[in-house]
C-alpha cells in the first residue's frame, strides 16, 4: 500500500522508509509523490501540528500519510521551547537555541525537561491515529557532545547515566528516544492490525 511521508528532510523520510518498508509499504517521499507544500504549523500541541502536516498531504493524494511534530519541553519553562523548538525565540542557529535554554535556567535547581515526538498516521481514507512519545530527563549544566542535533547536546535522559543525548552511542538514541517509542507505538498497532 502506498505511503507518503509528510516531510521535505530527506534523513527523516529514509529512516520511516527502513522501517515501514518491510511491514508492506511502497515509501514515497512528498516530492517523490510530486507534492510540493510547506504546512504551516499553526496549531498549538505536537498532536495538532502532526495532524495538520498529515492531513494536507491526504488532502492532495487520498493515500496513507505519515507525519510527525517533535520538540522539547522544560518545566521551569512553562513547557518551552516545546512546538517552538526548531524557531525558538527567532534564534538562527540551533547553538544558539540551547544558549537560550540555558540562559533561562540559569540560578534554577528544577531542570526537569522531556522530549516529545507524536507521530500521526493518516489510513487512506482518512482515519487518524496518533501515537505520541516521551523522554524524561533533565537540562545538563552546558552543552557536551557532538552526535544528533538540536537540544542533544544539553539533554541528559533519565536512562543515560548522566550524559547529555549527543554523547551517548548513536544507537542508544535509537532504541530509547521519544521518537524510537512513537514509531514503536506505530508499528505494534500496524502489526496487530
Ligand atoms: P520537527 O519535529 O522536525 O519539527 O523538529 C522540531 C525541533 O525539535 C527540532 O528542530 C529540534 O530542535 C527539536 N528536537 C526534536 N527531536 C529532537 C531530538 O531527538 N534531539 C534534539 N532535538 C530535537
Amino acid at each position: 500500500m502506498k505511503l507518503i511521508i509528510a516531510s521535505n528532510n530527506n534523513g527523516k523520510v529514509r529512516e520511516y522508509r527502513d522501517i515501514l518498508t518491510p511491514l508492506g509499504f511502497e515509501v514515497l517521499s512528498q516530492s517523490e509523490a510530486g507534492i510540493r507544500l510547506d504546512v504551516e504549523e499553526t496549531g498549538t500541541t505536537f498532536e495538532a501540528n502532526a495532524y495538520l502536516k498529515a492531513k494536507a498531504i491526504h488532502d492532495i493524494a487520498r493515500c496513507c500519510v505519515l507525519s510527525d511534530d517533535s520538540g522539547l519541553e522544560v518545566e521551569a519553562l512553562g513547557g518551552e521551547p516545546g512546538i517552538f523548538s526548531a524557531r525558538y525565540k527567532g534564534l538562527a542557529t540551533e547553538h544558539e537555541r540551547r544558549l537560550a535554554v540555558l540562559e533561562g535556567l540559569r540560578g534554577q535547581a528544577d531542570r526537569r525537561a522531556r522530549f516529545v515526538c507524536c507521530v500521526c498516521f493518516l489510513e487512506e481514507r482518512g482515519e487518524k491515529h496518533l501515537f505520541t512519545g516521551i523522554w524524561n530527563g533533565t537540562v545538563a549544566e552546558r552543552e557536551e557532545g557532538v552526535n544528533g542535533f538540536g537540544y542533544d547536546p544539553i539533554f541528559v535522559a533519565e536512562d543515560a547515566d548522566g550524559h547529555t543525548t549527543a554523547s551517548l552511542p548513536i544507537p542508544f538514541k535509537e532504541t530509547h528516544s521519544h521518537r524510537a517509542k512513537a514509531v514503536r507505538m506505530l508499528t505494534d498497532w500496524l502489526g496487530s492490525g
